[in-house]
């Protein structure tokens, strides 16, 4: 398949399905996991150096394991061709503008991530980190110098930001043609919308789409249940079930009997970031589950002291489900896929290449 048809759908719906499927069978992107001794927080699935266990190794035939690390890493491999492809044809690298502001752990793990990403693919990354104590408009300033910059076709302001900035004002400064993130009302407000075209969607939520799309899921006429209602995920993912067919349902804090509510899903979202909240009886038998929850417990045995686990308890829903994604390995690396291919596609758009 010519890289230049890999992208195209980008090109006339940000929420139309990323790439055309390429020629591989989907279930090449699944492995399967041996069964292990029950226990809601044991890491479950085992390492494997290919993409599917030979089933001689498992003891109990049961959920398929979406490799969210082998789809990224194809999806990657894509955008990289696409970019020297561009770089060849007109000179022209992608680039995309960080801004960190404050000095939490884990939204530096994100943005070391998303730069490390960039430099593999070949996208230029310029990050600006600010202090934890500065002002909005300093914030503003970096988003407006990035706006006016030629050389940047995507900026993303790490959430979240310090208590006392307003996200709505931050958010709503970034121009919408380099909204990499998604998170400019205008674009939210398209996807919520029928008929209208957001420029770009968030990229967590549509790597989900995405691993159910190229894992050969079918979404239309389907009851997908989200859980949780995040700006970042619940909500653009319940939208984006929504654009694709699917009768959703959101599940939330309030929600009276989240478990028989999920239960009806054929297909579950999981973004509550609550760890193995999300039970074995709570899934429907056949159902596919998508686990964006990455939430820290305690493991002295980890050299960390703790590990990461998902908001669904993997050792329980691996045998009810038909497939289901790991935490980590699962919607992680797709979120990093996303942001890649919304700045792929942001460059491409303003230098109208094809
Ligand atoms: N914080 C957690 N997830 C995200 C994301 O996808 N984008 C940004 N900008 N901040 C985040």
């Amino acid at each position: 398949m010519a890289a230049s048809t890999i992208f195209s759908d980008c090109s006339s719906s940000a929420t139309a399905r990323l790439l055309p499927f390429r020629k591989i069978r989907s279930s090449a992107l699944f492995f399967r996991h041996s069964s292990i001794s029950l226990h809601p927080t044991a890491p479950s699935h085992r390492k494997s150096s290919s993409a599917i266990v030979p089933l001689a190794m498992t003891t109990e035939t049961s959920a398929k394991v979406i490799d969210g690390k082998l789809v990224s890493k194809q999806i990657r491999d894509e955008i990289t061709s696409e970019i020297s492809r561009m770089k060849d044809a007109i000179g022209v690298v992608p680039g995309l503008a960080v801004i960190l502001v404050g000095a939490r752990k884990d939204s530096q793990t994100y943005v070391r991530n998303k730069k490390k990403a960039c430099e593999a693919v070949g996208i230029t990354s310029y990050e600006v980190h600010l202090p934890e104590d500065c002002t909005e408009e300093e914030v503003l300033k970096s988003i407006l110098g990035f706006n006016k910059d030629p050389s940047v076709h995507g900026i993303l302001v790490q959430l979240p930001l310090p208590r006392h900035m307003n996200e709505e004002n931050i958010l709503n400064a970034v121009c919408i043609e380099k909204d990499v993130d998604g998170f400019h009302p205008l674009n939210v407000g398209r996807l919520a919308m029928r008929g209208r075209e957001p420029l770009f969607v968030p990229c967590t939520p549509k790597g989900c789409i995405e691993l159910l799309h190229r894992c050969g899921v079918d979404i239309k006429g389907k009851r997908a249940v989200v859980i949780g209602r995040s700006n970042i995920v619940g909500m653009p993912a319940a939208l984006l079930l929504q654009r694709q067919n699917a009768t959703v349902t959101i599940v939330h804090s309030y929600t009276n009997n989240p478990e028989e509510i999920t239960r009806q899903a054929d297909i579950v979202i999981s973004a509550a970031g609550v760890a193995n909240m999300v039970r074995g009886d709570w899934i429907k038998p056949g159902a596919v589950v998508i686990d964006v929850g990455i939430n820290p417990v305690d493991d002295s045995e980890s050299p960390r002291g703790y590990r990461l686990v998902g908001d669904v308890c993997y050792e329980e829903a691996c045998k009810v489900a038909s497939a289901i994604t790991p935490v980590p390995g699962g919607v992680g690396p797709m979120t990093i896929a996303m942001l890649l291919s919304n700045t792929l596609h942001s460059a491409k758009t303003l230098h109208n290449f094809k």
